[in-house]
């Protein structure tokens, strides 16, 4: 049995699964339908856990903060998976309002390594060209790191899912439509396409904060892959 952190997937979805208006836009517009509630619900998850991730193309697209405002408490240290090194070292997840780490492989350029370091922040080079998720869920629970909030996106999702990473996902319904084809939903990749592999999920609570509809699920893990 692998030791790993306790892994919570939360996200704003729309009625149709998606997280965006369409590929490359940046989810922040869409998150303006969400009230202060939601914001609330979504800040006090980040105020409980260790470590809190997003994927490398949600930092160059929405430049979160992923820090705990809308409720009291600390923040969590920011993990961002990152095989390509391409991000930008100005980007709101190295401020100095919380520790960010920064995982990655032999292609992040030295000159990028450099910057995220003079400014405080950690960068893990892992050896392979792609990250194992298995493997770095093992290193965030050598590093302390016993529960991690991930915030997406499609990808990043995917990563836990297929490697069965996850202990349960919290959605924010967004009570609209967006519609389209190819734009990140909760989770992408290559996807299952087999029923006996399928995730299974037990609706654990749901209930209204604000204007918005919201969603406990836990895996059920003798039932799942
Ligand atoms: N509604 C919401 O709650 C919400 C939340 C977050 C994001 N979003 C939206 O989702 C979209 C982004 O999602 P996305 O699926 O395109 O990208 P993503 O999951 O945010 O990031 C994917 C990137 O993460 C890095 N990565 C992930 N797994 C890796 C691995 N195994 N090895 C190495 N690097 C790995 C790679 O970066 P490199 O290619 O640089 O190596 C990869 O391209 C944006 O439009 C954003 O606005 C919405």
């Amino acid at each position: 049995m692998l030791n790993r952190p306790y892994t919570i997937i939360t996200s704003e979805v729309t009625v149709d699964g998606k997280l965006t208006l369409y590929r490359g836009a940046s989810s922040k517009e869409l998150m303006t339908l969400m009230d202060i509630e939601a914001y609330k619900y979504l800040h006090q998850i980040r105020a409980k856990v260790d470590a809190i991730m997003v994927g490398c193309e949600t930092v160059r697209t929405d430049n979160p903060s992923l820090t705990v405002r809308y409720v009291e408490g600390k923040n969590p240290i920011r993990v961002i998976p990152c095989g390509s090194g391409n991000i930008p070292t100005d980007a709101n997840i190295f401020s100095k309002e919380a520790p960010t780490w920064v995982l990655t492989t032999p292609r992040m350029p030295e000159e990028t390594k450099k910057a995220i370091e003079e400014k405080g922040h950690k960068v893990f080079v892992f050896e392979k060209d792609r990250l194992d998720f298995k493997e770095i869920w093992q290193f965030l629970w050598e590093k302390g790191i016993k529960s991690i909030l991930v915030e997406g996106g499609s990808y990043v999702n995917w990563q836990l899912v297929k490697n069965k990473l996850v202990d349960e996902i919290r959605l924010i319904h967004l009570p609209v439509v967006v519609g389209g084809e190819d734009i990140p939903t909760l989770v992408g990749g290559e996807g299952f396409k087999s029923l006996s592999k399928l995730l299974h999920l037990r609706l654990r609570a749901h209930f209204v904060r604000g204007r918005q509809l919201i969603t406990e699920w836990e895996v059920v893990k003798d039932k799942s892959f």
